[in-house]
């Protein structure tokens, strides 16, 4: 048996829709005529049994609560074994303040990332004798629960957004933004929720994959001024965008990756539309359009 997945999220930060936002697609999501989604996060099993979920999004209580193979199966016995995360974002740590509840589990990250999360004293609340955090070096092989191997390599980004300074390098290579390969028998699939650059050492990684999950935020890199609900750019946010001559799907046109699909969408992103022009493309292109409760197995 290979990697099987659920995405539990697919949206970015603030999901869709968004509490404070009246864009077309988070109203068509508040009228129940396009599907929400909830923000990012994916469970991964290489056994069927034991589980790890990528990223602890604030939408966790949600998720775990759809998601039947991550039912508790005794009165404190679960199938997660442990929480990867993959940048300090608050979209992918605010859910670790739900799993409070006196639960053991490994909470896996580099050493820069469990660092932001130790400078917040609220993480605390997990407390390190039932909850150990486990450093994990780029490029190290490491079991993420029984039947699953994984590794954390460095992806193009930036610090979280709590930790910008005056000025933001936007493609930073190094601890605080990762992609995670997982490899199950003979297949790896690979999960990279945020990259700001597919650079030559990232193209070398992914060609030949069986699976990749990859972000998906923006449609058009300046698609949230125009939707009118932002000033920022998806290149300042840390994310390359879908369209255009410096997109993904133009990145990855020319290699073989088995299944290939969309995460961490922003509200604003017309492929969140059944139906729209721009999913219709990216369909063509060869990837999928993830959304929540969505398996796959490789
Ligand atoms: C991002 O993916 O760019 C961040 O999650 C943005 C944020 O922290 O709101
Ligand atoms: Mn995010
Ligand atoms: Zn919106």
């Amino acid at each position: 048996m290979g990697v099987r997945a659920q995405v539990l999220g697919a949206a970015a930060g603030g999901g869709l829709p968004q509490w404070n936002c009246g864009c077309e697609n988070c109203n068509l999501a508040r009228r129940g005529e396009i599907p929400a989604q909830t923000q990012s996060s994916l469970a991964v099993t290489g056994n069927g049994m034991d589980w790890a979920v990528l990223n602890a999004s604030p939408d966790i209580r949600q998720q775990l609560a759809a998601t039947p193979a991550l039912h508790p199966t005794g009165p404190r016995a679960l199938p997660l074994r442990s929480i990867l995360l993959t940048n300090g974002d608050i979209d992918h740590v605010a859910g670790l303040l739900t799993l409070r509840e006196v639960q053991p589990f490994t909470l896996f990250a580099t050493a820069e990332i469990h660092r932001v999360i130790a400078e917040n004293p609220i993480f605390s609340a997990l407390r390190a004798e039932i909850v150990e955090r486990r450093t994990i070096a780029l490029g190290q092989s490491f079991e993420l629960a029984p039947g699953l191997t994984a590794e954390l390599f460095p992806v193009p980004g930036k610090v979280p957004l709590y930790l910008e300074g005056d000025t933001v390098q936007t493609d930073l290579v190094g601890e605080q933004t990762v992609g995670v390969a997982l490899t199950a028998g003979e297949t790896t699939a690979f999960y990279i929720p945020g990259c700001a650059l597919l650079s030559d050492d990232l193209r070398a990684r992914l060609d030949g994959a069986a699976l990749l999950f990859f972000d998906g935020t923006l449609w058009t890199d300046d698609e949230m001024q125009r939707a009118g609900v932002g000033s920022k750019t998806g290149q300042r946010m840390g994310h390359m965008s879908i369209s255009g001559e410096n997109g993904s799907m133009a990145a990855f046109a020319g290699l073989e990756i088995g299944r290939k699909v969309y995460v961490h969408m922003n509200n604003t992103n017309p492929v969140l539309r059944p139906g729209s022009p721009e999913r219709a493309e990216a369909e063509a292109a060869g990837w999928t359009i993830g959304q929540d409760g969505m398996e796959i197995a490789t």
